[in-house]
């Protein structure tokens, strides 16, 4: 039986991940390892944290922090934020942990003593200003290609991959300075027109290692490759192993160039370079380096499944498979990847659900609103496998009211109600009747429609087929009306629960939550190890009557969608200033700052962290529910000015009127502290 590798494109970590990267890459791999637990393959899903590069060295020069730091609190925020949504991941690493240091090195002396590796003076821009060089996003401008805001190495626009040189009107993202001179210095070069025909033939294979829309322009790519520099003028990143090659070189007395110390010990790896090698590298590290690994990597009975997003096509679609190839011994042969998932965008209001220019939603704040189930399944059915798709509120709303609650909801918990009512909670004892098994036999077909679509790399079509067996369930039940008709109650009650517990495991790979609770539900497990089939008989079979149902749970419920929409619509927002996160000052006019004098401090009687205090603003007395028990007494309060914010729309927190807001400040430590003025002022003074 063969093994499988699932990998998804490896997050960045500065910011937390938005929902465009849970979409192209991460949930793909999650739902389709799922659903090869449910098969009871032996697979493995690898990711972690890509943590080199630019953008974080600049992100610590800017807090002042050692990168080193800022790596590991970032790292350990975007794996709880992926681990709030399900995924289900053998190991999550980050790129700079020591078995991906080895990897990376190991790969690399291959290269380079294999011959793929040579060095080459590049002119690059340096900044006298900042006294360096301005490597990737250390240089910005404009992109020849779209216009837009560009990168060193890349328009994160158009994606279109860049050599500085071409930036128009570029400037150093340290200092701002526009002096920009091009000075010769030496490089290390990936030769890839050398892979050219081994890739083309990995792409010519029978069973297309690519999605059919993308093989033209890979093959494109293939085509017009180009040497590509894999080093950089940065200090975080993995240092070059200039000993381990030159040593080789002495050793095996091979007739390769050896390395120059003094100028490749002040370089490091590109974040490009050792980020895919992280799939390998955290597998060594998941098996502790013994040599199990291979086996997933090294074996021809072992397949490899990238997940990525179509920005990341180049990089896993032609030097990827170089790496591998050119790292490749006699003995030891890396497979070239089996098949690559590969997702076009999700749009936001036709933009780029992007971290870096801080559009779209974070994952964060998309698992504060709802449960991770709700955006599994709305983006699942939304992948944007063969076009780009659009992330609509009201789409959102729809499917999950529509879908999960009215079908999905409402099958599963009117079957447990009857089952409750009519038997107890028992499995009842039936004989079916050809109708009954006509609806065992149409989810079967549905079944196998599921199998199929996973066989096709169609992740989407899976879901559809999942809920399809509840609108299947529901049917026959409105059909039949066993409340109706007395001795129809067994059989139908029967079969609706073993198409619940088809339902439970088909919707494993899409809401695991909801699975969860439909498995506690029946009390039947949903087994997930190796060797262990859920997809076939007795898929709807094994809930022998006489077995008795768990407890009762809500699956979902309703959601409303206006309040979400309207602060995403920032009303009054020009679209060019929410563009770049602005406010216009008419904007920040618009509140009503003041100073205010807190009157009464009391105990909210329904929360035990909040205070209901009442506040002179001047011309009027106010009354908030703040949060403020933890960090401060009532002594302490009553009598104080603060700042409050008098025109906040009027809610209530907990049963009691909330219609103003004190400020206060908030660090990671989460210590509180409530703004004031240095000296008093007339109370009903305006902040502006
Ligand atoms: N961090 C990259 C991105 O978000 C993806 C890296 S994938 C890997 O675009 F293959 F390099 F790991
Ligand atoms: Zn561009």
């Amino acid at each position: 039986m063969t093994r499988k590798t699932i990998t998804s494109a490896l997050p960045y970590i500065h910011g937390v991940p938005h929902l465009g990267n849970i979409v192209g890459s991460l949930l793909p791999a999650d739902i389709f390892h799922r659903y090869q637990d449910l098969r009871g393959n032996d697979n493995i899903f690898i990711c972690g944290s890509d943590v080199h590069g630019t953008p974080l060295e600049l992100e610590a020069l800017e807090q002042n922090v050692p990168v080193e730091e800022l790596k590991q609190k970032n790292h350990e925020k975007v794996k709880s934020v992926l681990n709030d949504f399900d995924m289900d991941f053998s190991i999550y690493s980050n790129t700079h942990s020591d078995f991906n240091r080895r990897q990376t090195h190991d790969m690399f002396v291959e290269l380079y003593t294999n011959g793929y590796i040579k060095e080459k003076k590049q002119t690059l821009p340096y900044s006298d200003e900042d006294e360096r060089f301005l490597p990737d996003r250390y240089i910005e401008g404009e992109c020849p290609e779209c216009g837009g805001l560009a990168r060193g190495d890349q328009c994160d626009e158009c994606g279109t991959l860049l050599e500085p040189e071409e930036l128009i009107e570029p400037y150093s993202t340290i200092s701002g300075s526009e002096d920009i001179e091009f000075r010769e210095t030496e490089h290390l070069f990936l030769d890839l027109p050398q892979f050219q025909e081994e890739l083309l033939e990995w792409l010519e294979n029978n069973d297309s290692p690519i999605p059919d829309n993308k093989l033209e322009e890979v093959k494109n790519s293939i085509e017009d490759t180009e040497m590509r520099c894999i080093t950089r003028d940065i200090n975080w990143g993995f240092e070059i192993p200039v000993e381990r090659v030159n040593e080789k070189i002495a050793d095996e007395c091979l007739d390769a160039e050896k390395l120059d110390g003094e100028v490749y010990d002040e370089k490091v790896l590109y974040v490009w370079f050792d980020a895919p090698i992280g799939y390998i590298g955290f597998t060594r590290e998941l098996f502790e380096d013994d040599s199990r690994w291979k086996d997933y990597w090294m074996n021809d009975e072992s397949e490899v499944y990238h997940s990525i997003g179509k920005d990341n096509t180049i990089f896993h679609t032609v030097i990827w498979p170089s790496l591998l190839l050119g790292s490749s011994t006699e003995d030891e042969k890396y497979n070239l990847p089996h098949y690559e998932f590969i997702q076009q965008f999700l749009m936001a209001e036709d933009t780029k659900f992007s971290k870096s220019r801080g559009k779209g939603l974070s994952t964060e704040d998309a698992l504060e609103m709802y449960p991770s189930d709700y955006w599994r399944f709305y983006l699942a059915k939304n992948l944007p496998q063969q076009h780009d798709s659009t992330f609509s509120w009201d789409d959102f709303e729809s499917e999950i009211n529509n879908v999960l609650n009215d079908t999905v909801g409402n099958f599963v918990n009117r079957t447990l109600s009857l089952a409750e009512q009519w038997f107890d909670s028992e499995v009842p004892t039936a004989e079916l009747r050809p109708e009954d098994r006509e609806v065992e036999e149409e989810a079967l077909k549905v079944v196998d429609e599921y199998i199929e679509a996973f066989e096709n790399h169609d992740l989407r079509t899976g879901v559809e087929k999942a809920t399809e067996i509840a609108r299947i369930g529901d049917q026959y039940l409105s059909e039949e009306e066993p409340w109706n008709n007395e001795d129809r109650k067994e059989e139908t009650i029967y079969v609706s629960l073993h198409l619940i517990r088809a339902l439970g495991v088909m919707l494993y790979p899409y809401t695991p939550e909801a699975s969860q609770k439909i498995s506690e539900m029946l009390k039947v497990e949903i087994h997930t190890e190796e060797g262990d089939d859920e997809l076939v008989e007795p898929l709807l079979g094994n809930l022998n009557s006489g077995h008795e149902l768990g407890e009762k749970e809500i699956l979902f419920e309703k959601i409303d969608v206006s309040d979400q929409k309207d602060g995403n619509k920032n009303e009054g927002a020009s679209d060019e200033n929410m563009e770049k996160g602005l406010v216009s000052f008419d904007e920040f006019q618009d509140m009503d700052l003041r100073v205010g004098e807190v009157l009464e401090v009391e105990d909210h009687p329904n929360a035990d962290k909040l205070y209901k205090v009442q506040l002179d603003v001047g011309d009027r007395q106010l009354q908030t529910c703040a949060g403020l028990v933890n960090h401060y007494s009532k002594e302490e309060l009553e009598g104080r000015q603060v700042i409050v914010l008098a025109n906040l729309e009027p809610t209530e927190l907990r049963g009691e009127k909330s219609e103003c807001m004190m400020l206060a400040a908030e660090d990671e430590k989460e210590n509180v502290e409530l703004l004031g003025l240095e000296n008093e002022l007339e109370i009903g003074s305006k902040v502006r």
